[in-house]
């Protein structure tokens, strides 16, 4: 009876866990995106409400570093988290070759005006990837619009930080960048 409970106690425990562990890659890539960004962008309102756009720009740039490596660490079978777009505010965040391909993908689609991919899925041995597009939203439009139309001190300390930042101009809707999740093959 003791082992009973104990056994269906660490089964409840572990059970999240686990069923993140097993999903299938293109359901549990999408839940770890999804996650990723709904809590990136709560941190990034949070912090425009609290200090302005000045204060928010730490959080996109630190905190985006911060969750990756959280994500990474909380999540076995989930071994990179990362934004990239090819119109990059900051470089680390340039596409390399197999990402540039998928957000060229995902590019045409969006010119061709027939609706964009929810995702793309890439095997390579022991891995797969998961891509997921993201694109502008209002809220958005602040740090990623068209630069005339930021406030001075923003447009200022954007230009001291990125000085090659090719991130602004955008309109609702315009392809960012790409999220993906590497994850170890179930
Ligand atoms: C307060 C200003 C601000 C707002 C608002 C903002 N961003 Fe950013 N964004 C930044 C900064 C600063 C970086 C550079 C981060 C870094 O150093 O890694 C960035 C980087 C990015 C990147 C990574 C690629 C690159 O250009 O380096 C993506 C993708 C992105 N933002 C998407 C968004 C989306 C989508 C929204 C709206 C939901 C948004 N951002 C809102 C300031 C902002």
């Amino acid at each position: 009876m003791k082992n009973l409970l104990l056994s269906s106690f660490i089964c409840v425990l572990f059970s999240p866990f686990l069923s993140f562990v097993y999903a299938d890659p293109v359901t549990r890539g999408g839940e770890v995106a999804t996650a990723y960004m709904k809590e990136l962008k709560g941190k990034l309102i949070a912090a425009m409400s609290e200090g302005g756009p000045v204060h928010a720009i730490e959080v996109c740039g630190t905190e985006s570093a911060k969750l990756s490596a959280a994500y990474k660490s909380k999540f076995e079978d989930v071994l990179e988290v990362r934004r990239f777009s090819d119109r990059f505010r900051n470089p680390k965040n340039k596409p390399a070759k197999e990402e540039a391909e998928v957000l060229q993908g995902f590019r045409e689609e969006l010119q061709k005006g027939t609706g964009i991919s929810d995702h793309v899925l890439i095997e390579n041995g022991s891995t797969v990837r998961f891509f997921k597009p993201i694109l502008l939203q209002s809220e958005c439009l602040l740090c990623h619009g068209e630069r005339d139309a930021m406030p001075e001190q923003l447009r200022s300390m954007l230009d001291s930080r990125y000085p090659d930042d090719k991130a602004t101009g955008f309109s609702i809707g315009d392809l960012r960048g790409v999220i993906t999740v590497t994850m170890s093959k179930p």
